[in-house]
């Protein structure tokens, strides 16, 4: 099975605006409906850390990305949506990542160079006020990328060069420690837009120069009133190379809309009516999303849930690798590999449980009445051994018994999910579970 995975961040610190929206936000959304692809789409709250002090910020931003995010239609059963924050595997793998980079990789980091080169050129230090964070940055980076496997990162151009070092990253880890890592790459879609913002540089939060795309109708009209044009006078033929105005509307409407309003350019439009086309077009886009967004922010709590069932998610993956990565490096147990995770008597009985010709415990998953989707362990001669709570989505249980199956130390992550079996000797659960790990990758055997 091919399936390529697909992997982004997105850093808390702002409101989405429209060009975050044509230039990240739509296509991304997209791209995670096509078939054959895995997406894992988060909010980088970490890396946040290192731009903005302000916690309600961080916090806010978290909030109105997320929702923008929902309210553009991307769909968290199909995407692995979640916060870098409540992936404790995330720090943890840059720290084994940190171990195999050289310092001098970091020192030639755009970021960390252009605030040294303005550091002397003010003839400060050249270190002066920056701060570790900001030079770790492509570490935290290159775990985001490396702990998910991901094959494709897509990124603006201006972050290529931490992809290349997040393949840097991969092989010095697989070259020390044998092949744990796929090389990641760029995804960078030259035919994305970019937009101008209301003074006609590209739309930048350091510009200051954005439209928020969850404003107001009426917001939207003001701030579009205010977008920069020439002085042209109505009747006057106008050129559509250069016009802030008419790159926007070329993102957000069809081709033939685009190709009339070029004619309109040529015929001698009026500014002002550019600008009334211009907002019915956007606001057309916007529109439908908006009640969606607000509906968002009035609850957080379901915005929170939704990140949290992300996490869980990705962290069914996260965990088991981040345990493969520890023992490759040498962070093991003291004693043999199945003892790890579970004492010695169990080790035994898992022994004994392979031994009998009575076959072995099965996974077993079904649906309920109430639409979701559960699954439970049995024992070889049929009796329940552990029950699991419903899930939303077939592949969240399949997810959950990917990890079991890779054994009994998995359980105590998985307890939430699980339902109490009254009568079930705990060390017969383990027992079956490191019987499987040992032998069985087959999830359910008759
Ligand atoms: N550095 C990225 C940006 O500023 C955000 C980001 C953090 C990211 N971690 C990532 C992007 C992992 C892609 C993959 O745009």
């Amino acid at each position: 099975m091919s399936t390529t995975r697909f992997l982004t961040g997105i850093t808390t610190t702002g409101t989405p605006h429209l060009g975050n929206f044509v230039g990240s936000i739509r296509p991304s959304v997209a791209a995670s409906r096509q078939p054959g692809v895995q997406s894992f789409y988060f909010l980088a709250d970490y890396h946040a850390l290192i731009k903005c002090e302000d916690p309600q910020r961080v916090q806010r931003s978290t909030l109105e990305i997320a929702a923008s995010w929902l309210a553009a239609g991307l769909d968290p059963e199909q995407v692995t949506f979640y916060r870098q924050s409540d992936i404790p595997e995330i720090p943890e793998l840059t720290w084994l990542l940190t171990c195999v980079t050289g310092k001098g990789l970091l020192n030639r980091a755009h970021a960390y160079k252009a605030a040294n080169d303005k550091n002397s050129a003010a003839g400060r230090e050249a270190d002066a006020g920056v701060t570790a964070g900001l030079f770790m940055y492509p570490l935290l980076m290159g775990a985001d990328i490396l702990l998910f496997n991901a094959h494709q990162v897509p990124v603006g151009r201006d972050q290529s060069q931490h992809i290349e070092m997040a393949r840097a990253m991969a092989s010095s880890f697989n070259h020390l420690y044998g092949a744990h890592f796929v090389l990641p790459e760029a995804a960078i879609d030259e035919h994305v837009a970019i937009l101008p913002g209301l003074d006609g540089r590209k739309m930048s939060k350091s510009y200051d120069n954005t439209i928020p795309l969850f404003s107001t109708r009426a917001q939207l009209g003001r701030l579009i009133a205010g977008i920069l044009t020439d002085s042209r006078a109505p009747g006057a033929p106008k050129q559509v190379e250069g016009s802030a105005l008419f790159q926007i509307y070329q993102a957000f409407a069809t081709p033939t809309e685009t190709a009339a309003l070029r004619q309109h350019y040529a015929d001698g439009i009026a500014w002002g009516e550019v600008k009334q086309l211009l907002l019915d077009c956007v606001d057309q886009t916007i529109a439908p999303m908006r009640a969606q967004y607000q509906a968002l922010l009035d609850d957080p709590a379901r915005i929170e849930q939704t990140l949290l069932a992300g996490a869980e998610r990705a962290r069914a993956l996260a965990r088991p690798f981040m345990r493969e990565l520890r023992g490759a490096v040498g962070l093991r147990s003291l004693v043999p590999a199945a003892q790890a995770t579970a004492g010695a008597e169990v080790v035994e009985a898992a022994k004994a449980v392979k031994a009998t010709k009575t076959g072995q415990p099965a996974f077993k998953q079904y649906r309920e009445a109430d639409g979701k989707f559960y699954f439970k362990l049995v024992a070889a001669d049929g009796r329940l051994l552990l029950q699991s709570q419903g899930f939303a989505a077939p592949r969240q249980a399949g997810q959950a018994i990917a990890e079991l199956h890779t054994g009994a130390g998995a359980l105590p992550a998985l307890a939430s999910r699980l339902v109490p079996v009254d009568g079930v000797d705990a060390a017969e659960v383990m027992a079956a579970l490191q019987a499987l790990a040992l032998g069985q990758p087959q999830p359910a055997r008759k």
